[in-house]
């Protein structure tokens, strides 16, 4: 088959490699009609969590079933499913509450309560490095899907592939945001990153009753994005007053909560980058330390942007004084898909208003070149390995 292969730091190309098969009795095999590139993929793309041998990549995607394990009891072959970005046994303590990303099972070679830099992560993820599992991701022709009586959801005829594959991560990564900032009627919300991930933590804040939401980004075109899909207040993280522009918005408080859609790989300054290479630091923390000036005092924030290293001068001063509540993680995909797609079926929301760029799975290393630099006012790519024949 096809796919899209890593192989180092900016060199993902169109490949072939062997076809998957069924491994376990709750294996399936899917045919891949949508897939898309996520901001963390940027992250193995860029070398900033790193991969040393070649690896299909992508963990978004959705597909018609070709084969089943005689282990698999929800799904049919033919039917059409979207899986979201966590392997999880559904069983283990982790998985029983919630915390699919923590399956004790999933990760069996780099799982470990430590949380090191380079050993003991959490649970298995597609197409997301050896550290997090090694399983082969979906931005290919085909995929096997581990754990298939757990993570996927058939999606019932009527809806289109573009208005249900968001399911997968970025609408439930939102989502995920929005609850861990415990976000309330009323609320003002304030997030970092207006990508794919900022624009679906928007629409979940109105979805929890927010009264305002303010979407904070450099790039003007991915403001423009957010007011037109979402209709949030706009304010450019370059501008100089940009925290007191939020108090000014907020009584003088700050908002209710935080929320970092951004991750390490933030704009950085020159200097910044230096003092990154000086500390050892991988990328920056600059989005938490802007999220801790934003929120009031008691406030929530919300990081589900991705970390990868330790930091220098990491403000927990602040973090103290102010007496904050955070959490941090990769979301809760497979806890909240449900609550998600209930969300899209009654038309509650929409989601395919952030897609950009369609291509056929053949144009794949452009298409990370465009995401990652932004170009052609690029918000979402989404890859059709149909388009291909
Ligand atoms: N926790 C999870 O489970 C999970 C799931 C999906 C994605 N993510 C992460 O979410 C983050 C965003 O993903 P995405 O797909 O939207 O990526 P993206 O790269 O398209 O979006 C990041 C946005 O942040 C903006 N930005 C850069 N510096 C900024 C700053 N100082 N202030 C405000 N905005 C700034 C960029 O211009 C860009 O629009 C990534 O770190 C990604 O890995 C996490
Ligand atoms: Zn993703
Ligand atoms: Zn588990």
């Amino acid at each position: 088959m096809k796919a899209a292969v890593f192989h180092k730091m900016g060199d993902i190309s169109f490949d072939t490699v062997p076809d998957p098969k069924l491994e376990a009795p709750d294996d399936i095999i899917l045919r891949i009609t949508t897939t898309c590139i996520c901001g963390s993929d940027l992250h193995i793309y860029d070398g900033f969590i790193p991969q040393l041998a070649d690896m299909v990549v992508g963990h978004e995607f959705m597909g018609i079933v070709e084969e089943v394990g005689p282990e698999v009891r929800k799904i049919k072959k033919g039917g059409r499913v979207v899986v979201p970005f966590t392997i999880a046994c559904g069983n283990c303590f982790f998985c029983q509450q919630g915390f699919h990303a923590n399956c004790e099972h999933s990760n069996t070679k780099n799982y470990g309560p430590r949380g090191d830099l380079m050993k003991e992560k959490g649970g298995a993820l597609f197409g997301y490095t050896d550290l997090y599992g090694g399983y082969d991701g979906g931005q290919a022709q085909f995929v096997r899907v581990p754990r298939a009586n757990v993570g996927p959801v058939v999606i019932p005829d009527g809806l289109e592939d573009e208005q249900v594959v968001f399911l997968t991560d970025i609408f439930p990564t939102g989502w995920s945001a929005v609850k861990w900032g415990k976000v309330k009627p009323g609320d003002t919300v304030v997030i970092f990153g207006s990508g794919p991930v900022g624009l679906m933590a928007q629409k979940s804040a109105w979805l929890h009753g927010a009264e305002r939401v303010i979407a904070v980004d450099p790039l003007e075109y991915r403001l423009n994005k957010a007011k037109t899909v979402n209709d949030v207040d706009v304010l450019n993280s370059e501008d100089d007053d940009l925290i007191q522009k939020i108090y000014d918005m907020t009584d003088g408080r700050g908002a209710d909560v935080a929320i970092d859609a951004v991750g390490m790989e933030a704009n950085r300054t020159f200097f910044e980058k230096a003092k990154a290479v000086i500390n050892v630091e991988k990328g920056t923390a600059k989005v938490i330390d802007l999220c801790t000036q934003a929120v009031r005092r008691s406030g929530t924030i919300s990081v589900v942007g991705v970390y990868g290293s330790p930091y220098d001068n990491f403000p927990i001063h602040r973090i103290f004084d102010k007496g904050l509540t955070m959490q941090f993680g990769q979301a809760q995909a497979i806890m909240y898909i449900d609550q998600c797609f209930e969300m899209v079926r009654q038309g509650k929301v929409v989601l395919d208003d952030i897609i950009t760029h369609r291509l056929p799975l053949s144009k794949v290393s452009d298409a990370y070149d465009m995401f990652k630099n932004k170009t052609d006012d690029c918000v979402k790519v989404i890859l059709k390995p149909g388009l291909d024949n």
